[in-house]
């Protein structure tokens, strides 16, 4: 679903797309990623090479760089790279962009002590492969960050029938996601094992589960459908937060392996 994200490069930082939704996951996942490396000895985020993969027109990778961390982004969308070395510019922080597949990353091996994959493996063609690209551009002791989509019949509800399929609900076209690409955390784990990536933490990543608050958005929805509201009232107190379910999104990291 390449495409999908080419087509609609120019639509990252308008508040006026569901591609604004996205920045919902971002205050959870920095703190997650902040947390696990103050847990490292001697370390300080600051100062270390970041690289995100599957960046797209770019939400996250620019709230790191405001960290003050170098960060390199790749995503094969060339249109959303484009948009998002012109965005950093306009914000004046220093990224460097790449139009890359994640299957095959142009950098040296052990290049990064730390490697993102946010939204993305349930996207790729060759889950195995940029698993094992990732592990290979990552220093010996580097973390690997990722979070994804849980393949259970919730998410099947949720993701694919509510947002992808029913009309009234719709926020993107169909396909965009594929729920047989959906990932299990045991299958996750498998691959990372595999790639001598050492699984050491897993969490849900949800909003907050207020039914009627649910339902209120569900109304809103309309009125951004028709035009009358912008996506991002509806993203609005709409933050994801790290919790204990593991039914629709979830994110952890996993340590590369010191020796082989
Ligand atoms: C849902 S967006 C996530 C963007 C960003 N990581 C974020 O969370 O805001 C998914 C991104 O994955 C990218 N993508 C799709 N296939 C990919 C692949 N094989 N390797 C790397 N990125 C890929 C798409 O182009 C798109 O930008």
């Amino acid at each position: 679903m390449l495409n999908y994200f080419d087509k609609n490069a120019e639509y990252w930082w308008s508040g006026n797309s569901h591609l604004v939704l996205l920045r919902c996951l971002n205050p959870a996942r920095l703190d997650y990623l902040r947390k696990i490396y103050s847990e490292k000895p001697r370390r300080i985020l600051s100062g270390t090479r970041v690289l995100d993969v599957g960046c797209g027109g770019v939400l996250f990778a620019e709230e790191l760089a405001k960290l003050g961390v170098p960060v390199t982004g790749i995503d094969p969308s060339i249109l959303s790279i484009k948009v998002a070395d012109q965005h950093a510019r306009q914000s004046e922080l220093a990224i460097d962009y790449y139009a890359a597949h994640g299957e095959q990353l142009p950098f040296k091996t052990s290049a990064f002590d730390i490697v993102c994959c946010c939204d993305v493996l349930e996207h790729v063609n060759d889950l195995n492969l940029v698993i094992k690209e990732s592990a290979r551009v990552l220093k010996p002791g580097g973390v690997y960050f990722y979070d994804t989509i849980n393949r259970t019949w919730f998410s099947k509800f949720t993701v694919i029938n509510l947002i992808q399929e029913w009309e009234f609900a719709r926020v993107m076209p169909r396909g965009v996601h594929d729920w047989n690409k959906f990932i299990k955390a045991q299958e996750l784990d498998e691959i990372m094992i595999r790639n001598n990536l050492e699984p050491r933490d897993r969490i849900g990543l949800h909003p907050k589960m207020d039914p009627v608050a649910n339902i209120k958005r569900l109304f809103m929805l309309r009125k951004v459908k028709r035009g009358r509201i912008r996506y991002s009232r509806l993203a609005e107190g709409m933050i994801f937060r790290p919790g204990r379910r593991q039914f629709i999104n979830y994110m952890g990291y996993s340590i590369k392996k010191v020796r082989i």
